[in-house]
């Protein structure tokens, strides 16, 4: 039997879904069974078509609710939800220096548990700059779900805060790439070639790391 991962991720411009995707197909040359599935924000409430301008005000909608520790409503297929992994890698872009709020929304609900609970789970966080606490924050709400977790990372945009910053803008108005933004040059939108390569070598890494078929040693979920 061939040992089975299932990668989860929420993505609104695209860039964690294009590392799920390099991953699985890490995964699946490595003969194992990968599952890709995206979490679904359905909350009306929250709804952004993208792109968008003006870029602030909109994604102000969900700052606030996000800061006050707001859910919405999420869908998961019931296809994972039912099947048995040995590894869940959870992946969450940061949404002012959080995880995303969807992403939040599953990891406190009941089907969180159904999923983690006694298995082992990595995380990786995508990004402009701002990682370390959306990490941090998916890790504690994994663990307290009842998983086990194995390892982390980031993929981070290309370039400084500020040029990373216009390049985000750009992309939200316009939907591609452009050379420049307010008159400053721009680097292109999103994680590169350079941060597709790391998610190979992590899937390198987490595959061997575990050993599918022994059971996860109990953690605590406090920490
Ligand atoms: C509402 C919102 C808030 C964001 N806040 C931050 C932030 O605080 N720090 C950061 O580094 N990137 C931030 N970003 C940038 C995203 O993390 C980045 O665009 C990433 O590509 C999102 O992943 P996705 O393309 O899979 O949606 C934010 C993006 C959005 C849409």
């Amino acid at each position: 039997m061939k040992p089975r991962v299932l990668i989860l991720y929420y993505s609104f411009s695209n860039q964690t879904q294009r590392v799920a995707t390099v991953m699985q197909e890490a995964f699946q040359q490595r003969d194992w069974d990968a599952d890709v599935c995206q979490i679904e924000f359905i909350d009306p409430r929250y709804r952004i078509e993208f792109p968008f301008r003006p870029v602030g005000r909109k994604l102000l909608r969900w700052l606030w609710p996000q800061l006050r520790g707001k859910t919405g409503d999420v869908r998961v297929s019931g296809d994972v939800l039912a099947r048995d992994y040995d590894l869940i890698c959870l992946g969450s872009p940061t949404w002012w220096l959080n995880p995303a709020m969807p992403v939040v929304s599953f990891l406190r609900s009941p089907a969180a548990g159904q999923l983690l609970h006694g298995k082992r789970f990595a995380v990786f966080a995508v990004c402009r700059k701002a990682w370390w606490n959306n990490l941090r924050q998916v890790k504690k709400l994994a663990c307290r779900q009842g998983g086990t977790f194995v390892a982390g990372t980031a993929f981070c945009f290309a370039g400084g805060e500020i040029q990373s910053m216009l390049s985000f803008i750009s992309y939200m108005q316009y939907d591609t790439d452009r050379d420049r933004c307010c008159g400053v040059r721009i680097r292109p939108f999103g994680v590169g070639d350079a941060g597709l390569a790391h998610a190979r070598e992590f899937v390198g890494e987490l595959a061997d790391t575990i050993a599918p078929f022994t059971p996860p040693p109990h953690q605590d979920a406090t920490h």
